[in-house]
């Protein structure tokens, strides 16, 4: 049998949602290159891009955005069961579970009726971001901000997490942010997700797992990790004795490194520049100075490898100056990626089969069994 760790390069599906180009860094969604729709679209149209395969005309978005928008306040039954959340506990487990509840909440598992997806889709939109700002505050000892009419998605989000309108500019800024980490083909969670869904359970059951899946530390959850290291590394100076210590000690470096790409991720690039724009308008994270050395260093050092900063190494900066706490990095990816989970989820169903892979098994032959009182000789094994 042909055993590839980590299934590298086998393909487990066909899919039209995303391509990626890893040794020429491109990236598309649907055909659109990924820097036009982060210079041209907002992540609504974004999403319904992703999830329907096509732009929306003016009509489409703007009732898509309408029923988004008619959807994001949350039952008080979740509101209050975060409450009983501990104040400590990670808000990727918080998004984890509140997401999943809403499967008790909207239960009739009718995938096969247009309706009922459409629903699914637009209810999760427009929740898992209220979800997120809700347990910002909640663990603060607040009562969660309702979200606001008058302002669209992002500057929403922004306001109920930092209880205060942003500046036009950061909204835009955060928008773009969520088109970049919107899809990313069979990354682990998506991978996730459509495992849950060729079993036809319900969506809030795929996006619970994807979500899971999206929390470790290989995956979306570096761009927390990221800071920490740019912290430890302190100051520019200090980027070349890091970076040896860690080749010297077989330590991954945060950020860096990606399955698909051997050059610097596309997206990458943009959410520098983003956080470029940023600091220019709102001034400089000193931070910035020791990512751009540290890239810098390892160039000559990880690049003949193929590894390159990936996508979390600047989106925590870009998040940080918009005011977003460190330990919302992955749930704010999270809000951006069930868009694409949600159009894996859709394509799966169209020519679904339930995942079922083999293994190889290394285990013991048939062995016979041994009753308790005989098994003393065991204990000195
Ligand atoms: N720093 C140092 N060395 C690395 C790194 C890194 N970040 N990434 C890969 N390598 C080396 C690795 O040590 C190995 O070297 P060798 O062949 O000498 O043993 C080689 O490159 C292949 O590494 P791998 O772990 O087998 O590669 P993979 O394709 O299984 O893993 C990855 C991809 C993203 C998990 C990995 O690059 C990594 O752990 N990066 C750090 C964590 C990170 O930034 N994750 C975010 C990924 S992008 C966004 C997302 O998915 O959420």
């Amino acid at each position: 049998m042909n055993f590839k760790p980590g299934l590298e390069g086998v393909p487990v599906t066909h899919s039209s949602i995303c391509d990626i180009d890893g040794l020429n860094g491109k990236l598309t969604y649907r055909g659109y290159p990924i820097e036009e729709l982060a210079a041209h679209s907002t992540f609504l149209e974004t999403t319904y891009l992703l999830i329907w395969g096509e732009l929306p005309s003016p009509q489409k978005l703007r009732d898509f955005e309408a029923e988004v928008q008619m959807h994001r306040r949350v039952s008080f039954r979740v509101r209050d069961m975060m409450k009983c959340f501990p104040a400590t506990g990670h808000p990727m487990d918080a998004l984890q579970s509140s997401a999943a509840s809403l499967g008790l909440f909207y239960s009739r598992r009718a995938i096969d009726n247009p309706q009922y997806v459409y629903d699914a889709v637009v209810r999760l939109i427009a929740k898992i971001p209220t979800m997120v700002a809700a347990f910002q505050l909640i663990r603060k000892g607040q009562d969660p901000i309702q979200p606001r009419d008058d302002l669209a998605y992002s500057a929403n989000f922004l306001y109920m997490l930092t209880e205060r309108e942003q500046d036009p500019l950061a909204a835009r800024i955060f928008d773009r942010c969520l088109i970049l980490h919107a899809e990313h083909s069979l990354n682990a969670s998506t991978f996730s997700a459509r495992v849950t869904a060729s079993t036809l359970t319900d969506p809030y059951a795929v996006i619970a797992s994807a979500v899971g899946t999206l929390a470790g530390p290989l995956h979306g959850g570096a761009n927390e990790d990221v800071i920490a290291m740019l912290e430890e590394i302190g100051v520019p100076g200090r980027a070349s004795e890091y970076l040896d210590q860690a080749i010297d000690k077989k330590r991954k470096v945060m950020g860096f490194g990606h399955r698909e790409y051997r050059v610097k991720d596309p997206r990458a690039s943009i959410l520098q520049e983003l956080a470029e724009e940023l600091f220019a308008r709102f001034g400089k994270d000193e931070m910035y100075d020791v990512a751009t050395a540290f890239e810098k260093e390892a160039q000559d050092r990880l690049g003949p490898k193929g590894i390159f900063p990936n996508v979390d190494f600047y989106s925590g900066l870009v998040y940080r100056k918009l005011g977003i706490p460190r330990d919302l990095f992955t749930p704010v990816f999270a809000i951006s990626r069930v868009a694409g989970w949600l159009a894996h989820w859709r394509e799966q169903l169209g020519a679904n089969r339930i995942f079922r892979p083999s293994q190889i098994y290394t285990g013991e032959k048939v062995r016979e069994w041994l009753p308790l009182e005989d098994r003393d000789a065991m204990e000195n094994v």
